[in-house]
């Protein structure tokens, strides 16, 4: 009897301590990665982490990520993934630390980011494709033709086996968003989500100032420059009759740029003149940038504490070697960590892929779509892009749900917005840069927070009667 008792103890404990190794086992599977402090940071109550997803164990392709749980009861709001362009820029330089992360750093240490969209949502920064960032390819051979197909497949792959590593966020509402060249990323990698029927809660995707049709959106920058003074009337005339900038960039791209091209480019750019941030033609310039002697100048705020500097600032903290140890990232075949790849080679053909048409495939499927537009890009400019959604919109035959209007951050415009069948929008953020969330944090938190709530853009306030100033 005894004896008999023993062993069934025994084997009850064997088998509580197996259940509570299986439990732990997935919870350290999230815990190995997680970051204590970042160093330099202020304390914070979110949980941080950041580490490696495997993607393809041959041939040891890795892709590095930062995950910042939202601000406060992150079980109750949705999962975001966001993805920078480039092709070929890192997520986490530019969208986590010049953008709308938690932190931004300044000299030594890191400032909070009142203006973070983890106060709204858990958010998860990818650095893709391999190649990019911390993100690589033991074999090296795949960084010699990189293409959208291969892009997309590879943050599939990162997502399922990041919800092994998070099976907490497996049902969770999910969005994904993006910029710049993540105008291809984002839908593709949505559309492959439907196409492979994995149960991912996909809600919505919003982007800004996206490509999406390549002659579009390229050829709008001559009217965006010659309409903000940043080019004359004759420069105008040639850039638009003699070569445009999607023929510069065709050329360029397959090495048989013309002299006629060459010429006209040259014009253009002696106009602009190379103390003009292309991005956001309002912003002053990072000095240190421009004039590449960073460590000489101090950091210049500008326009209520944009610091214009801030990619700088990225660059000297993501190379720190202690900050690198406590994201657990390593630098494999590279030197240095740089915000945009030096040794990934993209399939530049795959530019001129248009994925309007993937919009309206995704909200034919129910996918809210949010195509915004900081309205200071002269990259992508919201001319070409607002054109673009309006057709979208007639082609989907989707009817304007909410006519285009201003929309109100605090008691003044935020910008302009449209709406088509309650499910396509489209917005701009006034003073923005094509990072829109750099140089309009607070507007674009207000844009981020609605998005994701579904709801309508805020309208103006009981507002006194503002009195406007005469000439
Ligand atoms: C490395 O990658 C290239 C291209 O993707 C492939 O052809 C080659 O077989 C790979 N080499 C090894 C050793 O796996
Ligand atoms: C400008 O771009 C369009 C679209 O790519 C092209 O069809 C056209 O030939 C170009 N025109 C000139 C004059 O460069
Ligand atoms: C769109 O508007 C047209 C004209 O007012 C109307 O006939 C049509 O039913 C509307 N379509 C939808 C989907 O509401």
């Amino acid at each position: 009897m005894m004896e008999t008792q023993k062993w069934v103890n025994i084997i009850v404990i064997t088998h509580v301590l197996m259940i509570i190794h299986i439990v732990s086992a997935a919870k350290s599977l999230s815990e190995a990665d997680r970051i204590v402090n970042l160093p330099g940071q202020p304390p914070v109550s979110f949980h941080q982490y950041a580490g490696y997803i495997v993607v393809d164990e041959n041939q040891q392709r890795a892709l590095f990520y930062y995950f910042a749980e939202a601000e406060t009861d992150p079980t109750s709001k949705p999962l975001v993934l966001w993805l920078n362009g480039g092709p070929g820029c890192s997520s986490i330089g530019a969208g986590a630390f010049c953008e709308h992360g938690p932190f931004k750093p300044s000299g030594d240490i890191l400032v909070s980011n009142a203006y973070s969209w983890n106060k709204r949502a858990n958010m998860l920064y990818l650095e893709s494709p391999a190649g990019v960032g911390f993100s690589y390819s033991a074999n090296k051979s795949f960084y010699a033709s990189v293409n959208d197909e291969m892009t997309a497949r590879d943050n599939l792959a990162f997502l399922q086996k990041w919800f092994t590593k998070f099976p907490e966020y497996k049902g969770r509402d999910l969005f994904i968003t993006g910029e710049s060249y993540g105008g291809h990323y984002v839908p593709q990698l949505a559309e492959l989500i439907i196409q492979s029927k994995i149960k991912f809660n996909l809600k919505g995707i919003a982007i800004g100032n996206p490509l999406l049709e390549f002659n579009n959106d390229l050829n709008s920058r001559a009217e965006f420059l010659w309409s903000h003074g940043l080019i004359s009337d004759a420069t105008f005339e040639i850039f638009t009759s003699v070569c445009n900038f999607s023929q510069y960039r065709r050329e360029s791209f397959s090495g048989s740029l013309t002299p006629v091209c060459s010429g006209v480019m040259n014009q253009v750019s002696k106009e602009i003149s190379k103390f003009i941030d292309v991005y956001d033609v309002t912003l002053d310039v990072c000095l240190p940038s421009v004039l590449a002697q960073s460590e000489t100048l101090k950091n210049m705020p500008t326009r209520e504490g944009v610091d214009v500097c801030v990619e700088d600032e990225t660059v000297k903290y993501l190379n720190r070697k202690d900050v690198q140890d406590t994201l657990h990232a390593q630098l494999v075949g590279l030197n240095r960590w740089t915000i945009c790849s030096d040794v990934l080679k993209y399939e530049m053909q795959d530019l001129e892929i248009p994925t309007v048409h993937v919009l309206g495939r995704l909200v034919r499927s129910g996918i809210r779509v949010l195509v915004y537009s900081g309205d200071q890009d002269s990259v992508v400019p919201l001319t070409g892009t607002r054109r673009l959604i309006n057709g979208l919109a007639k082609e989907l035959g989707l009817n304007t749900t909410s006519p285009y209007k201003a929309w109100f951050e605090g008691k003044q415009v935020a910008g302009w917005t449209q709406v088509y069948g309650d499910i396509l929008s489209f917005a701009t953020i006034r003073g923005a840069a094509h990072e829109a969330p750099f140089s309009q944090p607070e507007r674009s938190l207000v844009l981020f927070e609605r998005f994701l709530a579904g709801k309508p853009l805020p309208e103006a306030e009981d507002l006194p009667f503002v009195k406007q100033m005469h000439p």
